[in-house]
């Protein structure tokens, strides 16, 4: 017999892994992202900062810096950055990939 109890528990977990992936944010999601609407402006892998924007590898060390507020920020970005269209998804991974340019 098939317990119905682990089914319906199996379901939920499957549910649920999407939902947490998508909070958690992907890296690699963020990268592609950031190289289609970013690298404009942004270094968004090395160490420099052009005159243009900050290169994100040093936003993303800067000590002063709570990188969890970028959230915040992607949503309603000030002037000189573009008034970005991001979904909450596409704030999550790319929030995520700079967040993987920190130095451990
Ligand atoms: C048209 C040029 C341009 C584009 C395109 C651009 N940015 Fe920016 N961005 C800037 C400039 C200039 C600043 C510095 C703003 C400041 O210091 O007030 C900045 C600042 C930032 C910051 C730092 C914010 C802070 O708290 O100081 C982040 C993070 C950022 N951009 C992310 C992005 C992301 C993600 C994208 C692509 C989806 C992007 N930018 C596209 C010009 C751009």
């Amino acid at each position: 017999m098939v317990d119905v109890r682990k089914l319906i528990a199996l379901a939920i977990v499957l549910l649920l892994i999407p939902a947490a992936a998508a909070t958690a944010g992907d890296a690699k999601r963020g990268l592609m992202l950031a190289k289609q609407w970013c690298t404009e402006c942004h270094d968004i892998s090395g160490h420099t900062t052009s005159d243009q924007a900050p290169g994100w590898r040093s936003i993303a060390n800067d000590p002063e810096r709570d990188l969890d507020k970028l959230h915040a920020f992607l949503q309603k970005p000030r002037q000189p950055m573009p008034p970005l269209q991001l979904s909450k998804i596409e704030i999550e991974d790319l929030v995520a990939y700079i967040k993987t340019l920190k130095a451990k």
